[in-house]
């Protein structure tokens, strides 16, 4: 049986202004690709940032391979969780070097240099990310979608064995969009990363994943493969718009197409 990276058993948490999410139980196994998927304001951020340790949950547990996240302290989170945040801004002009160093930062002690195997990880994390070129450019000059690219490129510079994504493709062109999750693939795939992203697109969250996870009002409407979760009537309950679901002629996996108002019979 496959070892569970994050199991989480009723968990509800939000803000001081309400609670979010709620009652939410699921795992997410060693080397696994799930997204979060789910209307606006459904709670898919706030997940994350409770996952991540950004936010205190107000019930319920989260084990980290069978360890309760309270208990860990936010160093040795970080370096087996790293978090890319939806929030790009940035209010100190970095530059793309200092900011993917700082994925170092769990892994070095109080004042010390950056090692050599410090400057490797962030090299290959530039590179993967195609933000090399990028390097020595502050953080207010380059575009939101380098910018998303930089952060993943932060992420990855942590080697972390779990990293959860907040919309990680908002910003990119649809080149960039693949190149990123054909990146996350490879990395799950050859480095056994577990990946746990909120995303916008059905499709790929589909084309991706292994499980998806749609939240409907902070509660977890349906889990499981993506051909149990995009049904049509899923999709349509949750989202109260009408699709047609067809099947990738390429990969079998379910394709979601939108019917906009003036197709309908
Ligand atoms: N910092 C915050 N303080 C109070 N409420 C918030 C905060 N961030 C989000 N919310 C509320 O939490 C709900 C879920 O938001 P969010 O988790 O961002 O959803 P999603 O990412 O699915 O769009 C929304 O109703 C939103 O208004
Ligand atoms: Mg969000």
């Amino acid at each position: 049986m496959n070892k569970e990276s994050f199991l989480i058993k009723n968990l509800s948490g939000g803000y001081q202004s309400g609670l979010i999410i709620k009652d939410i139980s699921f795992a997410v196994r060693e080397g696994g690709f799930t997204s979060v998927i789910g209307p606006n304001g459904s709670g898919k951020t706030t997940l994350l940032r409770i996952l991540s340790k950004v936010l205190q949950p107000r019930d319920g547990t989260i084990l980290l391979e069978s360890e309760d996240i309270s208990k860990i302290c936010l160093k040795d989170f970080c370096k087996k969780v790293a978090f890319v945040s939806s929030d790009i801004a940035v209010n100190f002009p970095f530059s793309v070097w200092e900011i993917v160093s700082m994925g170092r930062i769990p892994h070095l002690k109080r004042m010390q240099q950056e090692k050599k195997e410090d400057l490797a990880a962030i090299n290959a994390a530039l590179v993967m990310t195609d933000t090399a070129h990028l390097k020595d450019k502050s953080l207010d000059e380059i575009s939101a979608g380098e910018k998303q690219r930089v952060f993943i490129a932060r992420a990855l510079a942590q080697e972390p064995q779990i990293v959860l994504l907040d919309e990680p493709t908002s910003h990119l062109d649809i080149g960039h969009q693949i190149h990123i999750l054909d990146l996350l693939t490879k990395l799950n795939r050859e480095k056994k990363l577990t990946i746990i992203m909120a995303l916008h697109d059905l499709n790929l969250a589909s084309q991706y994943c292994d499980q998806i996870i749609l939240l409907d009002n902070g509660k977890i409407f349906k889990s499981g493969p993506p051909e149990e979760v995009l049904t049509y009537q899923n999709i349509e309950n949750v989202y109260r718009t009408t699709v047609v679901v067809k099947e990738n002629p390429l990969n079998s996996k379910p394709y979601v197409v939108l019917v906009p108002s003036d197709c309908k019979k």
